[in-house]
């Protein structure tokens, strides 16, 4: 597929029919993230990668489905919610892959004075957003969700994660099903979001 397409056709997918990838596909996504700028040219990287479904059901145990009041969304980001809160957990039990791409923690956001937490933590999703879109242009659907409460612990022991890892997300892979749902995008264009030269 060509780059732009890619690009324009990544949306994050939350429902997928039961289905492998097959095993060449997923080192060439996980090839495609180890090939992410980082600072410092670290990498310091290790990606926990579910193909198990028996594993990947136990996590998603892990993950609570939220609560949504909303009935008739007004804002594509109500729409966003209606559709992606009810299906946190569901998204990972209906996944044929869910990738934890741990990153070493050097400087915990929480006692970080001068900034440095952000550089691994940045570079953790350069490597998301790249396997994001390689798992487009293989044909998949893929969407992240955020650890949250306490997920990134219970993830963390279920895995046997050493102390010093973090995860700033989990990215979940699957082939998607025919018109999955999927909300208005907000509108972000050249046009409407970039300032040339000055504010
Ligand atoms: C930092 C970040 C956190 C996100 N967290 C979640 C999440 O926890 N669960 C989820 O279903 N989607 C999550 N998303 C996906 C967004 O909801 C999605 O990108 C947004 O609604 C725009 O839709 P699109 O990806 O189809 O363009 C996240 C995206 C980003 C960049």
């Amino acid at each position: 597929m060509e780059f732009y397409e890619v690009i324009n056709k990544r949306r994050s997918i939350r429902q997928f029919v039961d289905r492998e990838i097959p095993r060449e596909v997923l080192e060439r996504i996980l090839d495609a993230g180890l090939k992410a700028p980082s600072s410092n040219h670290q990498r310091r990287w290790e990606l926990v990668t579910l193909t198990d479904k028996n594993i990947i059901m136990e996590l998603a145990k892990f993950i609570r489905p939220y609560p949504c009041r909303i009935g008739e969304p007004k804002t594509p980001q109500q729409e966003m919610f209606k559709i992606a809160y009810p299906r946190q957990r569901t998204m990972m039990e209906e996944a044929a892959c869910v990738i934890l791409p741990y990153f070493k923690q050097k400087y915990p956001l929480s006692e970080d004075k001068n900034g440095y937490g952000l550089m691994d933590y940045g570079a953790a999703w350069a490597l998301v957003e790249n396997m994001l879109l390689a798992a487009t242009a293989e044909g998949l659907g893929s969407v992240v969700h955020i650890p949250v409460k306490k997920e990134p612990e219970q993830i963390k022991d279920f895995l046997k994660v050493p102390d010093g890892w973090a995860l700033p997300a989990l990215v979940v892979l699957g082939y998607a099903v025919k018109d999955p749902l999927l909300p208005t995008q907000v509108k972000a264009t050249v046009e409407n979001k970039v300032h040339w030269n000055k504010w």
